[in-house]
């Protein structure tokens, strides 16, 4: 929720341009008399109005205002002006008024002002389309961070959320496919309809995946595991005695190289949660991994990578580097998808 165009903020990207280039369509509903007269005069002083004339997306407005506004000369002059301009209206209804008067001016029904959005958006780019072409795949989705115990009450761990690995869960079970979830401990509840299987170290991740892998068709390995863990768990709590601390750690197994190595014939996807030289990191893993594709995202980004809905990422394989824009989890996941789709039927040619 932005409420503000001008709150103080640490973010050093410009919130209204950067969501002006990742919307897939501006609905303003409710549109007030002041919002379309803003629109129409290119007046940009607050959020909604520098985010309207800075977006090349289609742009929805759903008026709702008093009936002698509604019939302003004014308010039908910008209304004019703004059809012509392309945006799209679903004109307020008639009937009983906030202000008790009766006429034009209600806010349309959300089913008619939801349904003209989705016809705008186009059938191809609503997350909910029901598509069954993963019908028959098995999808091995890992999602989430993992603990390796320091102590008995502290961890080695990272700030993974696991939202990216259950956005692929979700948006490969509404296309059909099987799926089963191997999640590090996280706070989001599981998509309904996938195999969930909870871990929480590595070992434990890396056992799940190798008793779960020969039945999967596609494996997308999401989850942020630890690459190092304490050479050993201390049965109690460490306490402080003004000395340094030094923890010896030993590496993990690498669960995404391992599951690549037994690949056969199924499709393996890693991911790479980078901070510098993104696509350059990416592709020395593409080739030391053995996946069939690496997602690459910069976690340094504040809306991408880790714990945020969004995700920005960059599909690297053989065939080159697909760079796509900012866009939902869900969505990013269902590039993904289509990606490993592709995989699979060139190989099958
Ligand atoms: O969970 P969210 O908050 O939504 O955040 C999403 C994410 C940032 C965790 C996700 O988008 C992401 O980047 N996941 C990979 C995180 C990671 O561990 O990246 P890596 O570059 O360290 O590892 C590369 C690949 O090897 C990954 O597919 C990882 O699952 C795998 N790996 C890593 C270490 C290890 N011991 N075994 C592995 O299989």
């Amino acid at each position: 929720v932005i409420t503000d165009m001008f709150a103080p903020t640490d973010d050093p990207e410009i919130k209204h341009i950067q969501l002006a280039e990742s919307i897939d369509l501006l609905l303003v509903a409710p549109a007030t008399a002041n919002a379309l007269a803003k629109f129409a005069n290119g007046i940009a002083d607050d959020f909604l109005s520098t985010l309207y004339i800075s977006t090349t997306s289609p742009v929805l407005v759903a008026p709702a205002m008093n009936v002698e506004m509604w019939a302003h000369p004014a308010t039908r002059e910008n209304v004019r002006r703004l059809r012509e301009r392309g945006v799209e209206f679903v004109d307020p209804e008639e009937g009983y008024l906030a202000c008790r008067t009766v006429g034009a001016g209600r806010l349309a029904e959300p089913e008619r002002i939801v349904n003209r959005a989705l016809e705008l958006v186009g059938p191809s780019e609503s997350i909910d389309e029901p598509r069954a072409d993963l019908t028959g795949e098995r999808v091995l989705v890992t999602a989430g961070p993992t603990q390796e115990a320091i102590d008995p009450v502290r961890f080695l761990s990272n700030r993974s959320s696991g939202k990216m690995g259950y956005a692929m869960a979700e948006a490969a079970l509404a296309r059909g496919a099987t799926v089963t979830l191997i999640t590090g401990p996280v706070s989001i509840d599981p998509p309904e309809g996938a195999r969930t299987i909870s871990v929480r170290t590595a070992a434990e991740m890396f056992k799940a995946v190798k008793d779960n892998l020969e039945d999967a068709t596609m494996v997308v390995m999401t989850a942020a595991v630890a690459d190092y863990r304490p050479a050993s768990t201390l049965q109690q709590k460490i306490k402080k005695n003004g000395k340094l601390l030094v923890l010896e750690l030993e590496q993990t197994e690498d669960i995404l190289s391992a599951a690549a190595r037994e690949r056969g014939s199924r499709v393996v996807i890693g991911f790479a949660a980078e901070t510098e030289n993104v696509i350059e990191n990416a592709r020395k893993k593409l080739n030391e991994k053995g996946a069939h594709l690496i997602v690459a995202n910069d976690v340094s980004a504040s809306d991408a990578g880790f714990e945020v809905d969004t995700n920005r990422i960059s599909l690297v394989s053989s065939e080159g580097v697909v760079d796509l824009p900012l866009m939902s989890k869900k969505k990013a996941a269902g590039q993904i998808l289509d990606a490993a789709m592709r995989i699979k039927q060139s190989r099958a040619s």
